[in-house]
């Protein structure tokens, strides 16, 4: 075994430690169908010399309980073997998937930027089943079959070494192919699932974004698509087949040499007295019955080759360190009073800064309006205060902490956000308002409604609160959405909001109702916007017009519209009319 398998292979053993008992017990019931089987041919040798040739009645009829005992034993044996070891190795993946989720939930917005979901589902669904079959086949194939290998071996020594000598001197040569078959197997899984991933990929995108796929009529360049991705999926998994069907028969030839080689040569023992027929014959059987394990523990390889290769893309997950975490002396601050301020800030996502020199301080209650071009660092700015990234030089500040000095869950008990994309779970209506605040109680949930003006359409629905929402809410209108976002940020009551502002436009009944819902949850909150609103300029305390990363002016709507060029230029382009 290679340094990086053993690696692996530790890892997973470890996963495996809180389970050891059924592993164990595994191991017992696996030693008994080992023996069931060495007995089995030992058996053959008495049948023959004994029975046969004395044709002792009492003796012809224990032949069949001998068999059926013997089976019965070996059955009970296998059953619990079998059960428990599988249900350790079920166990086992229910925990890798476990840690796993529950990382990926821990890495930053960074790692997710980079990393197409469907790529993320495909490991934490196919690699660890993979990882799965494998770390119980292999457990439970190769403990048995190495019992049975070793028991048989020896029996065949015990008989008769100079024809035991005969028939293992094929056994390295069956082995080589094996080898060589196994790193193939290994290399093309390998690829094979990685195009699993991009077709998991294909298929989350193709879901989600089924609408536009619709309108621009796509069906058929998506369908190429996907088999496109299907296809090579399939060209490198033929390859594996290939090589798992090719194990079996090429050992079996190899094996075949020698099976002749032993009868051959056994026979003329026989003939020249140094052998009896019963011997011979028990001999033969446990080489015959050897043959199982043998082919068993080569294909074991092989499906250990497949587990390496899915376990190393699953603690390559496993292994992603979140770009952003608590320090370790991070303290963990109470509900604050909603003071930020950035300092100096600077940012880059790669090398190009992003933006320079930022500063603007917002005081508690305050209403701050981010204005600028497409691309000026708008939302680079509420994602820095969500702490989804953290700046390259200068510091931001909430009540006077630094956000890399306290606790992130303490960061987002405080900050209540509200994005453009409204994003509903396929839950019902009370529980995805519920959603930020999970200890809420019924009449919260519909004082929050009430607030947010989602009342009256929710009382309209066939089952109220309880009305379950269609996968991303897709029976609900826009404004309906957004408003039941708005609710769930009012439940959060958390003293600093970020609002990003649909920009697509409403009719005028549901845009004035969004507004009156905003109003009551900008108050008494300190408020960062993102504006599409002429509203929520007008009543900004402070707009920020950002241009190229860079604070260009400040000001309120009166002054800046008189003062700054660039404002006006967007004052008349987005905001009027
Ligand atoms: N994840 C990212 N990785 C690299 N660059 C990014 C990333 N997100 C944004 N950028 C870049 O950072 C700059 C600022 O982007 P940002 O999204 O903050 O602009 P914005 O002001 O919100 O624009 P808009 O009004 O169009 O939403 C842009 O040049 C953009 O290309
Ligand atoms: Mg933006």
């Amino acid at each position: 075994m290679k340094e990086q398998d053993r690696q692996l292979f530790k890892r997973l053993f470890a996963y495996s430690r809180p389970y050891l008992r059924l592993i164990f017990v595994s191991m017992i019931a696996s030693l008994v169908v080992a023996g069931a089987d060495v007995t089995m041919a030992k058996l053959v040798q008495p049948l023959i010399d004994t029975v046969i040739v004395s044709g002792d009645r009492y003796w012809i009829n224990m032949v069949p309980v001998f068999v059926v005992g013997l089976a019965a034993v070996k059955g009970g044996s296998r059953f619990i073997q079998e059960y428990f070891i599988k249900n350790a190795g079920q166990l086992i993946v229910q925990d890798v998937r476990n840690d796993i989720y529950s990382h990926s939930l821990s890495l930053s917005m960074g790692y997710y930027v980079d990393t197409p979901s469907g790529t993320l589902m495909s490991r934490i669904l196919n690699d660890v089943g993979y990882m799965q079959r494998s770390a119980a086949d292999v457990l439970v194939d190769a403990i048995r079959e190495s019992f049975t290998l070793v028991g048989l071996t020896a029996l065949a020594f015990y008989t008769d070494w100079r024809l035991a000598c005969v028939a293992f001197v094929v056994l390295p040569v069956s082995v080589l192919p094996a080898i060589i078959i196994g790193r193939k197997i290994r290399e093309n899984t390998r690829r094979g699932q990685r195009t699993m991933g991009n077709l998991t990929a294909v298929l989350q995108e193709t879901f989600s974004g089924i609408k536009v796929i619709k309108a621009f009529g796509t069906e058929r360049d998506e369908t190429n698509r996907f088999r496109h991705e299907n296809a090579t999926f399939y060209k490198f998994f033929k390859k594996v087949l290939k090589y798992d069907s090719a194990t079996a028969p090429v050992n079996e030839i190899l094996a075949s040499f020698g099976v002749g080689g032993v009868l051959w040569y056994g026979i003329n023992r026989v003939i020249s007295g140094a052998l009896t027929q019963g011997e011979l014959f028990s001999f033969v059987a446990s080489i015959v019955m050897l043959y199982g394990p043998v082919k068993r523990l080569t294909r074991v390889s092989n499906v250990f080759q497949k587990s390496m290769g899915a376990a190393e893309r699953v603690f390559e997950v496993l292994d992603e360190v979140p770009a952003i975490q608590d320090k370790p002396d991070a303290k963990s601050i109470p509900r604050c009073r909603g003071d930020v301020v950035f300092d100096q800030v600077t940012f880059a996502y790669e090398t190009d800064p992003v933006l320079k020199d930022f500063s603007i301080t917002a005081a508690q209650g305050e209403v701050v309006a981010l204005v600028g071009p497409s691309g000026a660092g708008k939302t680079t700015v509420v994602g820095l205060l969500s702490r989804f990234y953290d700046p390259t030089g200068g510091a931001i500040y909430v009540d006077g902490h630094d956000l890399r000095e306290i606790t992130l869950d303490s960061l987002r008990q405080n900050v209540a956000l509200v994005d453009q994309e409204t994003f509903l779970f396929n839950e019902t209506i009370a529980n995805n308002i519920r959603y930020s605040s999970p200890n809420a109680s019924d009449d919260e949930v519909i004082e929050a409604a009430r607030l947010a003006y989602a009342d009256e359409f929710i009382c309209e629905l066939p089952e109220g609160y309880q009305t379950s929402i269609g996968d991303r809410g897709v029976r609900l209108s826009g404004g309906q959405r957004q408003r039941l976002c708005i609710a769930r940020a009012i439940l959060r009551n958390a003293p600093i909001l970020i609002l990003d502002e649909a920009t697509s436009a409403l009719d005028t009944e549901s845009e004035t109702m969004v507004q009156k819902a905003l109003a009551n949850l900008m108050k008494d909150r300190t408020t960062f916007v993102i504006a599409h609103r002429l509203s929520t300029i007008m009543h900004a305390d402070k707009i920020v017009v950002l241009e190229g990363g860079m604070v260009r002016a400040v000001g309120r709507h009166g002054d800046l519209v008189e003062q700054d060029s660039l404002y006006q230029r967007l004052y008349q382009m987005q905001f009027q009319g």
